[in-house]
């Protein structure tokens, strides 16, 4: 079964023939699991109708660059972050030579110039306009820069030309989307990973928490068994489906997460920390809820045990990967970390803004390096983390 689960794919239509074939595409992609928004060039809507790409995606359909009430939803930057994938099916000679000079000059060039997340056309035109010399060098290009080309597939045109040219089936194009995300470069890896907030009960309903939500960590997790691993999810209380394959343990306390991720330990190649533990617990927990008779209470914490730093001590330790949110001083306090907690790398990420969003910012920091990872949303930056611990791992 091919799984796109969780991913964002932005479908971005062009003036062809073959956009008709788009309504299927979309149903394939969703049916695999894939959330998918939809821009068109105003070209593209002469062949298919936004409504009705709107009526397949769920979502409304971007068109203009300029449109108010569209940037006030969605902006196009937003968007550009927000996608795993941009799918440009069917893309046009033209459309393919506007993106090869780096043009921003409707919505759709400007989300490929915008995003880091993968990008792959699906051409389709005209047999003798594949063909030409312009096509190819502009094509060439493209993939110099990392672009995927899905086909295009040969047979009969819409012009009555046979040749090179059609746009490949949707079934096909799902196929080697689903094809990106798999890298096996993790294969055989196992990885347990912590994420979520915990809770440090004070009475029977009323708790020390934090807003993690536990994005980054299940990113991560989905991510990694795409990259071929085998991951233990250790989550503290959040509101997400469990990733495809992912072995996930619920827990609710820091005591328990400590207990949970002990036991997983056996064979770990690689632990990443990413959950916002609580740094304290009330000293004792009333049985009873607390009421409010006083004008001012006083909770007594003690210091939670400090998970990462015990698995960092542990004579058989993995590659032990820890996250930082801090509020200032990002890449200096996370490097004091890195040394305190005994890590092989540490991601640094902004407090402010990292916390319940779907994006985030990071400096990758090690014992020798420090470096700043390309903003985006979480599934991507997520991939971008993976390589680097995949290089680290084949250095070891
Ligand atoms: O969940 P999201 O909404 O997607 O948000 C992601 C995130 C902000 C939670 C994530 O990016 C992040 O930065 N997680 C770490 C939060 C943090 O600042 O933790 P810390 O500074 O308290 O701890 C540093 C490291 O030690 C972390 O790897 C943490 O998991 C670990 N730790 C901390 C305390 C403790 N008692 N045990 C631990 O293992």
């Amino acid at each position: 079964m091919l799984s796109l689960t969780n991913k964002r794919i932005l479908l971005g239509i062009t003036g062809g023939i073959a956009a008709y074939k788009c309504a299927e595409l979309t149903r394939l992609l969703i049916k695999a699991g894939a959330e998918v928004r939809v821009g068109m060039t105003r070209a593209a809507t002469e062949f298919i109708t936004p409504l009705t790409m709107q009526a397949l995606s769920g979502q409304r359909v971007h068109l203009d660059l300029l449109d108010s009430d569209a940037e006030a939803a969605m902006g196009h930057i937003e968007l550009a972050r927000w996608a795993d994938l941009v799918l440009i099916a069917p893309a046009t000679a033209d459309f393919i030579a506007r993106i090869t000079l780096g043009q921003a000059d409707d919505i759709l060039s400007t989300m490929v110039l915008a995003t880091s997340a993968k990008i792959a056309i699906a051409p389709a035109m005209n047999q003798a306009m594949w063909a030409d010399d312009s096509t190819m060098t502009n094509l060439n290009v493209l993939i110099d820069r990392g672009y995927n080309i899905f086909g295009p597939a040969e047979g009969e045109q819409a012009c009555g030309d046979v040749g090179p040219g059609r746009m490949m089936e949707p079934a096909q194009l799902l196929e080697l989307s689903a094809s990106l995300f798999e890298t096996g470069e993790l294969a055989g890896k196992n990885f347990v990973i912590t994420g979520g907030p915990t809770q440090e009960a004070i009475d029977p309903v009323r708790f020390i928490s934090n807003h993690s939500s536990g994005k980054m960590a299940y990113a991560l997790a989905a991510e990694a068994v795409a990259a071929g691993a085998k991951v233990t999810l250790i989550s503290g209380p959040v509101n997400l489906p469990t990733p495809e394959s992912v072995k996930r343990i619920d827990v609710i306390t820091a005591a328990q997460m400590l207990v949970a991720t002990h036991e997983a330990m056996k064979g770990c190649d690689v632990f990443i920390g990413v959950a916002a533990v609580a740094d304290y617990r009330p000293v004792e927990v009333a049985t009873q809820k607390i009421k409010k008779s006083e004008e001012q209470m006083q909770l007594t914490l003690v210091k939670n045990p400090d998970i990462i730093s015990e698995i960092a001590q542990l004579e058989e330790k993995p590659f032990v990967v820890g996250f930082a949110a801090e509020t200032n001083d990002i890449v200096s306090n996370g490097k004091d970390k890195l040394k305190r907690k005994g890590l092989d790398m540490l991601f640094a990420n902004n407090a402010t803004e990292t916390f319940n969003s779907d994006s985030i910012v990071v400096t990758a920091l090690t014992e020798t390096s420090e470096t700043e990872l390309k903003p985006g949303n979480k599934n991507v930056v997520a991939r971008n983390m993976l390589q680097l611990i995949a290089a680290a791992l084949n250095e070891r």
